[in-house]
């Protein structure tokens, strides 16, 4: 008799325990800035990434980044979540070629993928920034890659200098036939003044702009666009992409000019675009900032840095790389950033937090360590 009651005690002990313990698991929040493990018991390998969300999964797409030095060595990879905080490796998605001269040859630099899917294509269209292997960050070009399925393969398309031969529509008549003396010295208030009014775009019509930190962004008619750092990284375009979401229309504005805004990132709320940048220090944070436009071909209003609170003036560490919308939760946002590891890339944490809105409907962030999405 006792024995037997000692047997059910343990069974129900240990029914509470498992029982809680699954409900904890669900529970479980991300930590930001620490490890966060995906179902390969590694650290989750996808930075300056973005997640899209189709058929019922989350699909976050990033940099695969060696331990040692920056260059790709792999391509893009992928993992997949339904709770946002268990993620199953889908493994690389996009990978480099072996072949010497293919533009995505091993030691290329691939950055920021973004992907997208297009409704009429039934194509997932993965947009990234490229340089090419052996040139540094010289080559500033965007490029391009597609694939039957969210997980891949993409197939490599082509990449390079944006919209060549093409002046963006919110450029004054006069700036686009004015002579530029290419002598100015950087940071002078004569160079400052040119490179407002397009110095550098003109300069980069013949061959098209030059397109580093990137994003793109679908909006509710279902045309896209690509947001980048153009003009030595000086000014952003949102260039407008065809149906296939594959090329460039040739249309396209300068935002910010002179601004050094990189690492842009959109949503749209209270039917206006928000983009949120970081100035440019490389893999050093710094202050984020802020833009609003009842359109995403502008006119963009520069607001204040959106971060409140503990670190805020250096983005709790981190550099935006994405505003993605929670599925099926109206007004919900998660803000992604990465915080950077330079001395081993791989290891860069990161950083996600909840979109919160003041009363008149201004987006703002606060720190938050433990976070449940
Ligand atoms: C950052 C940029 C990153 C990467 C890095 C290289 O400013 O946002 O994507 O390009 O510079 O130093």
């Amino acid at each position: 008799m006792k024995k037997n009651l000692l047997v059910l005690l343990v069974a129900a002990l240990s029914a509470f325990t498992f029982g809680s313990c699954a409900k904890k698991v669900a529970q479980l929040p991300l930590i930001n800035g620490a490890e966060w493990i995906a179902s390969d018991s590694a650290h989750i390998n996808a930075h300056g990434g973005g997640v899209m969300y189709y058929d019922g999964k989350y699909y976050w797409y990033g940099e695969n980044r060696p331990a040692k030095g920056f260059k790709s060595e792999a391509g893009v990879n992928c993992y997949s979540s339904s709770d946002l905080r268990n993620w199953t490796n889908e493994g690389l998605v996009l990978s480099v070629s072996n072949e010497p001269g293919h533009d995505i040859e091993s030691g290329c630099i691939i950055e920021r993928p973004k992907v997208i899917y297009n409704k009429n294509t039934g194509k997932f269209v993965m947009w990234f920034h490229l340089e090419l292997k052996g040139r540094g960050y010289e080559a500033a070009r965007g490029a391009v890659a597609v694939a039957d399925k969210p997980t891949g393969p993409f197939r490599y398309l082509e990449s390079g200098r944006v919209n060549a031969g093409i002046y963006p529509e919110n450029m004054p008549a006069q700036y686009r036939t004015a002579q530029w003396s290419d002598t100015l010295t950087w940071w002078t208030p004569t160079w400052r003044k040119a490179v407002d009014e397009g110095m550098l775009c003109v300069r980069d019509v013949p061959g098209g702009q030059m397109a580093r930190d990137q994003t793109v962004y679908v909006d509710d008619d279902g045309r896209a666009y690509h947001i980048y750092s153009a003009e030595e990284n000086l000014t952003l375009n949102i260039a407008e992409l065809d149906s296939t979401y594959t090329r460039h229309t040739g249309r396209y504005i300068r935002v910010a000019p002179g601004g050094h805004n990189e690492a842009p990132a959109v949503m749209k709320h209270g039917g206006k675009y928000w983009m949120i940048t970081s100035g440019c220090t490389g893999w050093a944070p710094n202050e984020a900032r802020m833009m609003s436009a009842d359109s995403l071909m502008g006119e963009w209003t520069i607001h204040p840095n959106p971060c409140r609170g503990e670190d805020a003036k250096l983005t709790y560490g981190g550099q935006s790389t994405y505003i993605m919308p929670v599925a099926g939760a109206e007004g919900k946002f998660v803000a992604m950033f990465d915080r950077w590891r330079p001395k081993n890339l791989r290891d860069s944490r990161y950083v996600w937090l909840p979109v919160l809105f003041t009363p008149d409907g201004t987006p703002y962030l606060d720190w938050k360590e433990e976070v449940i999405f």
